[in-house]
């Protein structure tokens, strides 16, 4: 067991591509048990055997050893479907990823507007707030959203943010910022809430650390540091596709090329996925009222199209199923 970041078992809330990512660089490198919560017992088996894959290849390529792997998996528990978040209340810390379906929510279906994600949002942090220990720390993996709005979502009913009860469960709120895909990705952004104790904030960075990541630190505003400069970027990339500046094909081979991107931005986008990036810079664009965070309006009919980028099949580029 690894106690250098002090949390003996974690939860990870949501088993998407990110929360699958979560838990197998928490299980692998912090080493630390993982308790992984989704209602789609579809999306867990999915994770899964993408854990599965992952860990094979790296014990083909001899990153690690067969014993290591196995540790790893077995790490992970999944909570049972009828538990719920209930099925936390013992960790020491929950990572919250539920940014797509958690609770079969589509939080972004039929062009919902991102104030309402942050309301259903805000309302999974009332619950899970209230499911856990009250010294549990409470991290949210959320690319945009306020981390204060969600600290003061984790008072308690009947207390204030300035009762001691009221104080004490907003303080451990802070915001953990994963990059996909999570075992790649070197970077965690670290978001404190206004709210967010000193110690909060270390313990979170020593986790982060102890997965093999490198931290930086964000105010907490629209997007923080990461999506307030991506968002944009790609949603220029967008515009210039839409206003026939370029092709698909030289949009992206001009940033891969010339400015050594890894990938292009309209195959990044799909990458992230289009209702994602959406949503992100609805936030953005609802938090700043800054036009230059107004999304795009074919990036806003793709949505309506359905084609949401890879994991739809269809996005600027088409993927086999
Ligand atoms: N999960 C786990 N590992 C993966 C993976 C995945 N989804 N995709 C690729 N990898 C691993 C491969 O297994 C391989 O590992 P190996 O070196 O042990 O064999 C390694 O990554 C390289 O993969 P490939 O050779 O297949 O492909 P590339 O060299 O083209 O790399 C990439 C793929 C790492 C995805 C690279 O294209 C890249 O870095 N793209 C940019 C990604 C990026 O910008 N992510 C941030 C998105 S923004 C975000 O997440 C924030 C949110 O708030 C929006």
């Amino acid at each position: 067991m690894s106690i250098a970041h002090g949390f003996r078992t974690i939860g990870v809330l949501g088993a998407g591509q990110m929360g699958l990512g979560i838990a197998y660089v928490a299980s692998l490198r912090a080493k630390v048990p993982v308790y992984l919560v989704d209602k789609s017992p579809v999306q867990i088996q999915k994770s899964l055997s993408l854990m599965d894959k992952l860990l094979a290849k790296d014990v083909s390529k001899g990153k690690l050893s067969e014993q290591e792997a196995k540790d790893a998996r077995q790490r992970i528990t999944v909570v049972p479907e009828e538990q719920g978040i209930e099925g936390l209340k013992d960790v020491d810390l929950v990572v919250e990823v539920s940014n797509l379906n958690y609770a079969g929510y589509k939080l972004t279906e039929g062009g919902q507007a991102a104030t309402e994600n942050v309301n259903l949002k805000t309302s999974l942090f009332e619950s899970l707030a209230a499911a856990v220990r009250p010294d549990t720390i409470l991290a949210t993996n959320t690319s945009s959203i306020s981390i204060t709005k969600m600290a003061a979502a984790a008072i308690p009913k009947g207390e204030t943010a300035a009762s001691p009860k009221g104080k004490a469960s907003a303080a451990r709120v802070v915001g953990l910022h994963f990059f996909n895909p999570v075992p790649v990705m070197k970077l965690v952004e670290l978001i404190p809430a206004l709210q967010t104790s000193q110690e909060t904030l270390d313990r979170a960075r020593a986790f982060a650390v102890a997965c093999g990541k490198e931290v930086t630190v964000s105010k907490d505003v629209p997007g923080f540091i990461s999506n307030a400069l991506l968002m944009p970027f790609i949603n220029e990339a967008i515009m210039c596709l839409e206003k026939g500046i370029g092709t698909r094909d030289d949009i992206d081979k001009t940033l891969k090329l010339g400015m050594n991107h890894p990938m292009g931005p309209l195959q990044l986008a799909d990458f992230i996925g289009l209702d994602t990036c959406l949503s992100i810079q609805q936030v953005l664009y609802q938090g700043t009222s800054d036009s230059k965070y107004r999304p795009s309006v074919l990036l806003e009919r793709m949505v309506d199209a359905g084609w949401l980028g890879k994991k739809s099949g269809k996005g600027f580029y088409d993927y086999e199923e």
